[in-house]
C-alpha cells in the first residue's frame, strides 16, 4: 500500500466505520490478533467477551467490509478496562488506534465514567506512547503478566477523562489525527 497524503489519510480515516463488534467478523479479528500478538486471544474468548452483554464494549474499525482494527472495554462501575486493541500491521501508523481509544472515550463519557486502565508489556514503546498520547500514565507493574514471556505488564491510567480539560486534550488528539469530530456526531453508533 503506498504512503497516503495527509488530506488522504484524514479521508481514510474518517470514511472509516467504527460499528459494533459482531460474530461475524470474528475470522477477520482473529487475523489480525494472530499478527499483532505473541500470545493471541482464540474465537471463545472474543465470543465469551462478546456474550457479556452491557458490562463490555466491543468495536471494530470497517474499511469497507473490511476489518482493519478493533478495541475493546471492560466497564467495572465508573472505571472503563481497556482489554483489547490492535490495528491490521498492514495498517499501522495512520491513526486507527487514535480514532478506535477516541471513541472509546467518548463511549466512556457517555457512561460517566471518570477513569480508564489498561496494561501494557513493558517493552511495547509503540502501544504506550499511543496511550501517553491519551493521558494514561504508569502507575505500577504486575510481575510475570504476561506467562508464556514471564514479561511484566505496565499497568497505566487515565484520570478524570470526564473533565473539561481531557475533553480539550482529546479535542486536540482528534484534530491532530484529522479526525473530524463533527462527522462523527452523526453517526449515532459513536456515540451509544
Ligand atoms: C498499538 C497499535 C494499536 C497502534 O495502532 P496505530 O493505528 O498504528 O496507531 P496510531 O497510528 O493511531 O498511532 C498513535 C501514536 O502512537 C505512537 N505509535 C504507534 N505506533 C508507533 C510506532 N510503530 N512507532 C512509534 N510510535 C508509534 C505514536 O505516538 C503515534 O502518533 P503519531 O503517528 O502521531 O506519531 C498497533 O501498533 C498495534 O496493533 N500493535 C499490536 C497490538 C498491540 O500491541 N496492542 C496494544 C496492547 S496493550
Amino acid at each position: 500500500m503506498s504512503e497516503l497524503e495527509k488530506p488522504d489519510l484524514s479521508k481514510f480515516l474518517n470514511s472509516l466505520d467504527l460499528t459494533t463488534m459482531r460474530k461475524r467478523h470474528l475470522d477477520m479479528v482473529l487475523d489480525i490478533e494472530h499478527r499483532a500478538y505473541q500470545n493471541p486471544w482464540s474465537r471463545t474468548v472474543f465470543e465469551s467477551e462478546l456474550s457479556q452483554g452491557i458490562t463490555r464494549s466491543y468495536i471494530v474499525a470497517l474499511n469497507g467490509r473490511v476489518v482493519v482494527g478493533y478495541c475493546g472495554v471492560l466497564y467495572v462501575v465508573d472505571e472503563a478496562h481497556i482489554t483489547n486493541i490492535a490495528v491490521d500491521p498492514n495498517w499501522h501508523r495512520m491513526h486507527i488506534g487514535t480514532r478506535l481509544l477516541s471513541d472509546m472515550v467518548r463511549r466512556a463519557w457517555n457512561r460517566r465514567i471518570g477513569a480508564i486502565t489498561l496494561e501494557v508489556r513493558v517493552s511495547n514503546f509503540n502501544a504506550q506512547r499511543l496511550y501517553q498520547k491519551f493521558g494514561f500514565q504508569p502507575a505500577g507493574v504486575r510481575k510475570g503478566y504476561y506467562q508464556e514471556s514471564n514479561e511484566d505488564a505496565l499497568i497505566m491510567w487515565a484520570y478524570d477523562v470526564d473533565s473539561p480539560e481531557y475533553h480539550e486534550r482529546l479535542l486536540n488528539i482528534e484534530a491532530q489525527a484529522g479526525i473530524v469530530v463533527e462527522s462523527l456526531r452523526r453517526r449515532r453508533h459513536i456515540w451509544s
